[in-house]
């Protein structure tokens, strides 16, 4: 089932996401929604507070559905290293049409459950160690916006609040 994804302004954006102490079987349905609504989207990457449930959830498939091997599911993720630094253009789909270059570590080792509850590892570079920091800072709270500085940031939070007030958003 396809999930409406929330947008920024929202609460559950902006609030540290729960730690999971136990994969339920509604937690199996909520990270099928997940990946469902990421390819529907289409998306490379959705955190469970993007979908209103705030814990520490996200999946991510950069084949967008193309290669089923492509698709990582994390239940309490953590980072074990990041190293390096890239700087590339973003989006996030909580905010539509809205990018902007954010620093991100150039490779990354995280860890965390997959839903039958077993520990697995994941090394990424480029694209894939983005999309980590990317999902993990929607975990804490944050969306890239949060990553800008000064004018940059305010430019785009400026834009969101007036599409908030004129019932665009
Ligand atoms: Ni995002």
């Amino acid at each position: 089932m396809i999930r409406p994804i929330v947008k920024y302004g929202e609460e559950t954006l902006h609030r540290h996401a729960a730690v999971v102490l136990d994969i339920t079987a509604d937690i199996h349905a909520l990270a099928r929604d997940m990946v469902e609504t990421m390819y529907a989207a289409p998306g490379i990457g959705l955190a469970a507070p993007q979908v209103g449930a705030p814990i520490r959830l996200f999946v991510i498939d950069l084949s967008l559905g193309h290669d089923h091997r492509g698709l990582i599911t994390l239940v309490n993720p953590e980072f074990v290293e990041r190293e390096g630094m890239q700087l590339e253009e973003e989006g996030c789909l909580s905010l539509p049409g809205f990018n902007a270059t954010v620093a991100r570590p150039e490779r990354a080792t995280i860890k965390g459950l997959d839903l039958e509850g077993h520990e697995r590892f994941y090394t990424g570079d480029g694209l894939l160690a983005r999309a980590f920091q990317h999902e993990m800072d929607h975990l804490d709270g944050r969306v890239f916006v949060d990553r800008l500085r000064g004018i940059k940031r305010d430019l785009i939070v400026r834009r969101i609040r007036k599409q908030i007030r004129s019932g665009k958003w």
